[in-house]
């Protein structure tokens, strides 16, 4: 149910949404949300900074503010609630949204460890919802929607070779927010808290993975947690993929590449992407096929918060689970924690590594790193 009916756009059924958390992402959710009146209404906003909070509203005139999601949830009953907080608060504030009906999209990464990830799913509701969708926000674009069908389709033939690089630039203040760089608050450095969302996209392209090695290092910045890991990871479809993740990189870049059978398909970008940013490069004999399907494919969206919110309204207008679901979530995040574990524990590391028993379950440092 892509396309809402005329009775559907009637704003008295609008999805009621809420945001908890104002700050710097917040907005692009309340951008993404006001593109959208048709389908969503903003009745609140909460934050523990009154300041943050009056700003906020005014500038997207939010009609209620709260300084306490219980109380708006009380009293507001939102059938959505935008969760755009430190990651250290994800866990409790995801469980109060889903207890209170609401279902809820939160920002990456969803939590800090697989256990609490699992908890928060299973605090879903079930078929009917309420659910618990996260942003991963690059796998909305068209040219990764294009990539994904043509692939599903065998055009491309089988993916051999892969590199998903996420090298950044932060200097040191960066890190002097108070919840950055450590373990405790962010859950990792690089690897879980910014090239998650290439890995994210890498797992979309490529499908299961089946084992990592890595290496993770503090080369530059005086931070708890690594600045630089590096990976090769394997798939259950025979690719191999390198992964690499970093904070210390002045030329700054996010870049996928994959080599599949029938052609090479590249991505560079920075934080998002468009169609102009994506290129093949057809095998030889495969060029005039290739081309044809590549300008036949889905064309014209940005990745960004619009397009995976689009698709998360809609899919709860449709009383279906929104993307990025649990499920899908939890196998990226069990691939950073799969990163951690093999980079501190020097060996390879498989998805079934990381249940309940090992130490990176409960806290994607093992709980204690030896630089
Ligand atoms: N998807 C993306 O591309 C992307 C980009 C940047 C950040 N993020 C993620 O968004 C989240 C927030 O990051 P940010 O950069 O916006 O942080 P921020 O510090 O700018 O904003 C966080 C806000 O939460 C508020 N807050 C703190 N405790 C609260 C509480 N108990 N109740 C209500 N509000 C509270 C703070 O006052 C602040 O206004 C993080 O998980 C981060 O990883 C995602």
């Amino acid at each position: 149910m892509n396309t809402p009916s005329p009775e559907a756009a009637a704003p008295a059924d609008r999805i009621r949404v809420a945001l908890v958390g104002t700050g710097n992402i917040a907005r692009f959710h309340a951008s993404a949300l006001r593109s959208l009146e048709e389908r969503a209404e903003i009745v609140a906003a909460v934050d523990v900074e009154p300041d943050t909070l009056a700003a906020f509203r005014s500038r997207f005139a939010i009609p209620a503010g709260y300084g306490d999601l219980a109380v708006m949830l009380e009293r507001e009953r939102p059938e959505l609630v935008h969760v755009c907080t430190p990651p250290g608060l994800h866990r409790s504030q995801v469980e109060a949204c889903l207890g209170a009906g609401a279902s809820v999209l939160v920002e990456k990464p969803p939590a800090l460890s697989l256990a609490e990830a699992e908890k928060m799913a299973a605090a879903e509701g079930g078929a009917r919802g309420p659910w618990l969708a996260t942003v991963f926000q690059h796998r909305f674009g068209s040219g990764a929607r294009r990539v994904r069908a043509l692939a599903d389709a065998g055009v491309l033939g089988r993916p051999l070779v892969a590199a998903c690089h996420t090298t950044w630039f932060r200097p040191q203040e960066y890190f002097d927010v108070p919840w950055r760089g450590r373990w405790e608050t962010e859950g990792g450095g690089p690897t879980m808290g910014h090239g998650i969302h290439q890995m994210d996209l890498l797992l979309f392209l490529l499908g299961e993975w089946t084992e990592v090695s890595a290496v993770a290092r503090r080369q530059a910045r005086d931070v708890e947690t690594e600045d630089v890991s590096l990976a090769h990871v394997a798939f259950a479809n025979g690719a191999v993929a390198s992964v690499v993740n970093s904070l210390v990189s002045p030329q700054e870049e996010s870049r996928i590449r994959i080599d599949y059978e029938r052609a090479t398909v590249e991505l560079v970008h920075l934080y998002g992407y468009g169609d102009s940013d994506w290129r093949i490069t057809p095998a030889p004999g495969c060029e005039e096929e290739l081309t044809a399907a590549w300008e036949a494919g889905e064309h014209g969206a940005d990745s960004g918060h619009h397009a995976q919110i689009s698709r998360v309204l809609d899919a709860l207008r449709g009383g279906t689970a929104p993307p990025v679901t649990s499920a899908e979530a939890l196998r990226t995040l069990r691939l950073v924690a799969g990163v951690y574990a093999s980079a501190f524990e020097g060996r390879p590391v498989t998805p079934a590594d990381l249940g309940p028993e090992s130490p990176f379950h409960t806290r994607m440092d093992g709980g204690g790193v030896r630089w």
